[in-house]
């Protein structure tokens, strides 16, 4: 349906509103949903409900209903007050079938190999980032759609990477802190402190919520092995759904418990590999098979789960889906860690030291300060 349909026709019963625009479209509106949608019923300032369900009658009957000025009129039987309903808004929240598009909608990219990091995501000064809010605004619209964007730049100082992630959201502090460090130690308590390869994983599916974007920032890149290596999980679950269904189901299905232990924490989360939203679409993946805790799965199921984490576990080994990435110093990665799954090359730090630092962002600040910058541009726009 076009933004700018108006009434052709409007039509309606007791129990319901019924429109057809004049793009040839045509919306259905409950009379309840109505009745419990009108703006009086909202607080003038803040926006938020001053009613709910159980304030409502449980059968209004719409006695009237009149198009004028862009705007219907609702009167119903028994009730002293009209509603009124701009058709904008109407448009905007008729559930007509469509998925709800956003700037922020995921544009996947399965063949992560044949992507250039540099050419084909989102790349910004740091210095640029600070002082542009428009140049800002398109940054984090890329690091959402494509759930990874880059930074270089960063000051190789203990506040670098917090002055950085600042533009994007909010830090969430853990047990390892507001910041942690990634290099190799003796012993560590976390592989990830090690010079071993990583392969594609999640990070840290036992935290409750799971963290929401990570930040890595290179304070002294590694001239040989250490790469980063980034796969789109949101598109790996799609292929797998495709090529594999059976597979998938089990994984959206199947809750894996997650723990990790240490001196301060004691950590445990259930929650399946591939997580779908109530229409079905994949909206995380986690996979993290170092941190994965004994499943108590019966003899019988445990076949099926097996082969199903066998298959996923396969995929995101797979090459051709690796965006790879030498970083260099300075430079700084964000990522959807609920989406993006990142691992990396085995180095040597007898060799070469290798030092990332890194956090955790909250998920929903980042779309939230997305949200506002580009709030900000569409009212200049309209002033
Ligand atoms: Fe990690």
């Amino acid at each position: 349906m076009s933004m700018q349909a108006t009434v052709k026709h409007l039509w309606s019963l007791p129990d319901m509103l019924g429109i057809e625009w004049t793009d040839g479209t045509s919306s259905e509106f409950a009379s309840l949903w109505l009745r419990d949608n009108l703006r009086e019923d909202r607080d003038p300032h803040s926006g938020q409900r001053l009613v709910d369900i159980a304030d409502l009658p449980e059968d209004p009957r719409i006695r009237s209903a009149t198009a004028q000025n862009g705007v219907i009129r609702v009167e119903w039987e028994n009730e002293p007050r009209p509603g009124s309903f701009t058709l904008q808004w109407l448009q905007a929240n008729a559930a007509d079938g469509s998925v709800r598009q956003s700037e922020f909608t995921p544009k996947r990219w399965l063949d992560g190999a044949r992507l250039d990091a540099a050419r084909d995501f989102a790349w910004a000064a740091f210095s640029d980032l600070q002082t542009s809010r428009s140049l800002r605004t398109h940054w984090l619209t890329r690091l959402l759609q494509d759930g990874i964007a880059f930074l270089n730049g960063v000051p190789a100082t203990d506040a670098g990477i917090l002055d950085a992630a600042a533009l994007a959201g909010r830090v969430s502090e853990t047990n390892y802190g507001r910041v942690y460090d990634v290099r190799s130690v003796p012993q560590p308590e976390n592989l990830a402190y090690s010079d071993l390869g990583l392969g594609l994983h999640t990070d840290n599916p036992y935290r409750e919520p799971v963290p929401g974007f990570q930040v890595l920032h290179a304070l002294i890149a590694s001239p040989d092995g250490g790469d980063s290596l980034f796969g789109d999980g949101f598109a790996i679950a799609e292929h797998m759904r495709a090529s594999f269904p059976d597979a998938f189901a089990v994984l959206t299905r199947t809750a894996v418990p997650f723990s990790y232990r240490s001196e301060n924490a004691e950590l445990y989360a259930e929650r399946p590999l591939i997580q779908l939203t109530c229409s079905g679409e994949v909206s995380a993946v986690h996979y993290n098979s170092r941190s994965i805790a004994p499943l108590r799965l019966s003899a019988r199921d445990a076949r099926p789960f097996y082969s199903a984490y066998r298959c996923f576990a396969a995929l995101l080994r797979e090459p051709r889906f690796h965006l790879q990435i030498s970083l260099r110093d300075g430079d700084l990665v964000i990522f959807d860690n609920q989406r993006t799954l990142h691992g990396r090359t085995a180095f040597s730090s007898a060799r070469h030291p290798r030092h990332l630092r890194g956090c955790y962002l909250t998920r929903d600040s980042v779309f939230s300060e997305a949200a506002l910058l580009r709030r900000e541009f569409r009212t200049e726009n309209d002033s």
